[in-house]
């Protein structure tokens, strides 16, 4: 199928109704109504209809008043009898919830809008909905718009999102595991990069599965390939891997404070001495721990072993031998040499934001760093470093480089309980996720546990695709992010099948029930893992047992 909407044919004329007709689509009389809702009543046996094509939860009626046509999405349906009559006519009633209106223009072209003007009398006609009306209702026909699936409704109509308003007011994917959250990511991104090829995107991946998803568009980073220099840490940042997320150790992260600078000063003056200007004489002075200009281990040791050796020092000695054994262990541990690789004692802040974010992006505009294996602290503090850098990147660039950052677990790196978590990761993402909309900096997040991700970041994210959620507060999470009027859409949340999803907010013209299309096998996230799966049982593939040690034990060194 095309992504661009304008390649969509407009529907299907011979739907439409001679007035001589019989009223063949017609499936049902309001029987009671009451402002946003309204009840109809049917037999099984009376109207042609295939009735199991039209009463079914989730899918959308009209009701003719006058010249338009009230649109209805069905959200209960009951039998008046208490048992069923096979070859007898049973009267069924139908609770829907009126969400708009149709007209036609002059040419007949027609036309939704939100809200009710004429309400259906008792004794309106039902029928079921023509597909140019549903098409009218569901797709966008702004500049950008892309086809990212079908309605469950019918499958011959596409559901279509507008990318722009999708990323510039951010984006969820929420659902319960297996539904096909990665999958459908797989496919946005896809799509987003196809609607605007000037795009980045940074995508966090915690589990290793998209490096085969992208095989065409993206570089892979992983903690053997990544670069990201230690002195781009904020002090927080990198407390957080010196000490590991434990507290307590109040004392050594002053030393930091004081010390970090003070080499930070060391390095640039000796730059300036060399011809090398990474900063003018007299702002050394202003440099904070948090500046992002690089220094070097050397000089830190350097400094601690001078104030060990103090009389009267700024620090406890016993505080500064600590803090040094610790700086000594994580220089040499294997884990974090992405950090410390000798390349990093220069000022090479170009290289690795221009890796990172592509930039020249070589028709490689993802970069997918894959985060399994690595310790959670580390994970924080990096996701934390690159969301900053995101930030400012698109900011200073003025919105000409724009980057979609993409949080895969969401609920991990910003969870409801502020206790966990890191703050400055939390802060980062905020940030984005708050002003990232004036610079162009866009945020995905996908999370299978709404009910835990931090409610100001899903708040944020004002398209949302709601996968099958089985869990009753995730659900609640979700209706409460809906708008009123459209309520009853995500009454059968918890039973929607793999793939579907109930899409709403600012990407989407009306919330839809819809099926995202099929992604090539060769292209789903994971598909290393299906390999593996997929080999034949009896005769299983090599079990390289020493690899697979050595990867343990470097996770937990
Ligand atoms: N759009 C799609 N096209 C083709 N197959 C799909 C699609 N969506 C889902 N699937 C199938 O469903 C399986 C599960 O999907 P996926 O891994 O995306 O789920 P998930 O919600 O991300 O699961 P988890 O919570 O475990 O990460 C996939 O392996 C794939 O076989
Ligand atoms: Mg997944």
């Amino acid at each position: 199928m095309s992504g661009a909407v304008e390649t969509i044919t407009q529907g299907n004329d011979a739907e439409q109704r001679a007035p001589d007709q019989t009223p063949e689509r017609e499936i049902g009389r309001v029987i009671s109504c009451d402002g946003g809702f309204a009840v109809l009543a049917t037999s099984t046996l009376q109207h042609e209809v295939d009735s199991s094509d039209i009463w079914t939860i989730g899918r959308l009626i009209t009701i003719a008043v006058g010249e338009s046509r009230i649109v209805g999405l069905i959200y209960k349906l009951n039998s008046v009898d208490s048992d069923w009559e096979e070859k007898k006519s049973n009267t069924v009633q139908a609770q829907i919830e009126l969400v708009g209106e149709i007209r036609d223009t002059k040419k007949g072209q027609p036309i939704f809008s939100r809200g009710i003007i004429n309400y259906p009398p008792l004794g309106s006609v039902a029928h079921k909905i023509r597909s140019r009306d549903l098409m009218a209702i569901h797709l966008p026909y702004t500049k950008r718009s892309m086809v990212i699936g079908t309605l469950s409704q019918d499958d011959k109509i596409p559901a279509a999102v507008d990318i722009d308003s999708m990323l510039s007011r951010h984006f969820a994917i929420v659902g319960t595991t297996g539904t096909g959250k990665s999958s459908a990511l797989a496919l946005l991104m896809r799509k987003c990069l196809e609607a605007r090829p000037d795009l980045r995107i940074l995508l966090f991946d915690p589990h290793n599965e998209f490096s085969t998803a992208f095989p065409d568009k993206a570089t892979v980073l992983s903690s053997d390939t990544l670069d990201l220099p230690f002195w781009l840490f904020q002090l927080e940042e990198f407390a957080e891997v010196v000490f590991r997320g434990r507290e307590g150790l109040e004392e050594e992260m002053d030393a930091l404070r004081d010390m970090i600078p003070e080499a930070r000063a060391k390095f640039a003056a000796k730059q300036n001495a060399g011809g090398k200007t990474v900063r003018r004489t007299s702002d050394v002075g202003n440099i904070s721990a948090d500046t992002p200009l690089p220094y070097r281990m050397t000089d830190l040791f350097a400094q601690i072993e001078e104030e060990i050796g103090q009389l009267d020092g700024r620090h406890d000695r016993l505080v500064l031998k600590s803090l040094k054994t610790r700086l000594d262990a994580l220089v040499n541990d294997p884990r974090y040499r992405f950090m410390f690789t000798a390349r990093t004692v220069d000022d090479n802040i170009t290289d690795v934001i221009g890796t990172i974010f592509r930039i020249p992006h070589n028709d490689l505009p993802i970069t997918c760093l894959q985060l399994a294996g690595v310790p959670s602290e580390v994970v924080q503090s990096v996701i934390s470093v690159l969301c900053r850098m995101a930030f400012e990147l698109s900011m200073w660039s003025k919105g000409s480089c724009s980057v979609l950052v993409v949080c895969e677990e969401a609920h991990r790196y910003v969870p409801l309980d502020h206790s966990q978590g890191f703050g400055p990761t939390r802060l980062s993402i905020a940030r984005i996720a708050k002003e990232g909309r004036k610079y162009g900096v866009h945020l995905g997040v996908v999370t299978q546990r709404p009910g835990e991700l931090d409610p100001t970041i899903l708040s944020q994210c004002s398209s949302v695709f709601a996968l099958r959620l089985a869990n009753d507060s995730d659900q609640d999470i979700i209706r409460s992010a809906i708008s009123d009027s459209s309520a009853s859409t995500i009454s059968f949340l918890s039973s929607i099948g793999n793939r579907e999803a109930i899409a709403f907010g600012e990407a989407i013209a009306t919330p839809m029930r819809m099926q995202f299309m099929e992604l090539r096998k060769e292209f789903l996230p994971g598909a290393e893992i299906f390999k593996t799966a997929e080999a034949d049982p009896n005769n299983p593939p090599d079990i390289d047992l020493n690899t697979i040690i050595g990867k343990m034990r470097g996770m937990h060194e």
